[in-house]
Order: C-alpha cells, then sequence, then structure tokens
C-alpha cells in the first residue's frame, strides 16, 4: 500500500519511485486534478476514482480510507495516487492515520507539490538572494466559523517574505484585504497560476491592491495557486514555459 504523489499536473512530474510503483499496482484510487496519462501508466489495475473538487466530494474520506484498507487487507498492490504531494492539503495524513489504525504497513512517496512547481513553471521563484529569504504555503479555503487550523492572516502578512495560497481564489477579496489591513504593502505583486505546469496554464499578475478585480476580469476558476511577493516580478525574466514573458496584469 503506497500513498503517492503524482505532481502538480505535467505527468513528467511524477518521481521515479512513484511511477514503478504505480506500474505494478492492482488497485489505484486516484484524485481529479491527477492527469490521465498516467493513469495509463497503469493499464491492467482496477481504477477507482475518489476525487474531489472543492464543493463536491465523490467520495467521502471516510469511504476513502475505508476502501483503501479493504483492497489493501486483499492483498492487493494498492497505490493511492493523489495530485501534487499527499502530505500537502491532501488529507494524505488522514489516509495514513486509517491504515495505521488498521495496521497495514504503507509506505509514502512524496511528490512536487503545486505550492512549489506552479510557480517555478510561471517563472517565479520562492525565495531569491536579495528579494525573499522566506516563504509559507498556507490554505485560503476555511471556514470563519472553524476555530482549529485558522490561517493566522494578520500575523502571515509581514511574517514571511513569498506567501503561496492553494486553494485561494475564492476567498481572494478578503484574503487580499487582510494582509493589506495588517501591514502589507498594497503595492505587493500577486500572480495567480491556474493549471501550473500544464498545456493549460495560464497566469494572472497584479498588486495586492487590483488582483481581485484581476481574477475577475480574466474569469479565472480553480485550480490556482496565489503567489504573494516581490519575488513574483521575476517572472518578467525567469518565464520559461510561458510562450513569452507577459506584462503585468496579462493573461497568457
Ligand atoms: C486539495 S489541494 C491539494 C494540493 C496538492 N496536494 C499539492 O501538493 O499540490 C488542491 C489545490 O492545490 C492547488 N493546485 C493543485 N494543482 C494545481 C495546478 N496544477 N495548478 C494550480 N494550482 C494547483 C490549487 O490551489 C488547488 O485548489
Amino acid at each position: 500500500m503506497a500513498l503517492v504523489g503524482a505532481g502538480p499536473g505535467d505527468p513528467g512530474l511524477i518521481t521515479v519511485r512513484g511511477l514503478e510503483l504505480l506500474r505494478r499496482a492492482d488497485v489505484v484510487v486516484y484524485d481529479r486534478l491527477v492527469d490521465r496519462r498516467l493513469l495509463a501508466e497503469a493499464p491492467r489495475a482496477r481504477r477507482i476514482f475518489a476525487g474531489k473538487a472543492s464543493s463536491a466530494h465523490a467520495l467521502p474520506q471516510e469511504q476513502i480510507n475505508a476502501l483503501l484498507v479493504r483492497h489493501a487487507r486483499r492483498g492487493r498492490r494498492v497505490v493511492r495516487l493523489k495530485g501534487g504531494d499527499p502530505f500537502v492539503f491532501g488529507r494524505g495524513g488522514e489516509e495514513a492515520e486509517a491504515l495505521a489504525r488498521a495496521r497495514i504497513p504503507f509506505e509514502v512517496v512524496p511528490g512536487v507539490t503545486s505550492a512549489i512547481a506552479a510557480p517555478a513553471y510561471a517563472g517565479i521563484p520562492l525565495t531569491h538572494r536579495g528579494v525573499a529569504s522566506s516563504f509559507a504555503v498556507v490554505t485560503g479555503h476555511e471556514c470563519a466559523s472553524e476555530s482549529q487550523g485558522r490561517v493566522d492572516w494578520a500575523r502571515l502578512a509581514t511574517a514571511v517574505d513569498t506567501l503561496v495560497v492553494l486553494m485561494g481564489l475564492e476567498r481572494l477579496p478578503q484574503i487580499a484585504r487582510e494582509l493589506v489591513a495588517h501591514g502589507r504593502a498594497a503595492a505587493t505583486p500577486v500572480a495567480l497560476v491556474r493549471w501550473g505546469s500544464t498545456d493549460w496554464q495560464e497566469t494572472v499578475v497584479g498588486t495586492l491592491a487590483d488582483i481581485a478585480e484581476r481574477a475577475r476580469r480574466a474569469r479565472l476558476e480553480p485550480p490556482v495557486v496565489t503567489v504573494i511577493g516581490d519575488v513574483v516580478a521575476l517572472r518578467e525574466r525567469l518565464a520559461w514555459f510561458d510562450e513569452q514573458a507577459l506584462p503585468i496584469g496579462a493573461v497568457r
């Protein structure tokens, strides 16, 4: 039984170990953001879609956990294939806990997380000498009523140089407002990278002051990684994956 990171989208970004396990799997339980070309690497395996959209869950988490346990108990080689890295906002930790509770031996194969890969494919290094020496990855998807595990935007606003927000598109206006209210300059550059590392990658660039409006005008939809910080400006020189470096506000 293995929890395998599929990488952010480009199927070439799965690890050698992940691909090895995938190729000899009997059962593959996969997420919505996993590229179909990776599934083709396991043609004889039973493939089960478990994936989630932010509002609609194909299978509740408890059922996914139970499914993994059931197949593993039958002696099958099970690969739980998850977008990006299994332990970065992927609920891989919960699945590992369920396996541990059921005393099923498992392996975790880390993946290339979209938190790093989407900015990289947009030409944005998260740290850069003289520009940024720290970064944080946070979720933008949180309920106001959830007191546990809430992101402390007030402290984060000035605590790190680069902020990477996953699942943050819906709450982008509030996030930008909170960061500015707590001391981050309104002129701080922001990039929204949609479908990073895929043929559909598109990037919208602006500042904390206007990024929400730019996203709205571009009719941007998830999945999006939001990068906030001065490193975003490097994209003008480093946008290697885009056809050309685009001016601020442009959409690929
Ligand atoms: C439930 S989280 C899973 C993150 C995943 N475990 C990872 O490490 O990348 C889903 C969010 O990841 C981000 N995401 C995943 N793949 C992406 C991609 N190719 N481009 C942009 N954002 C992506 C989006 O913010 C999306 O809403």
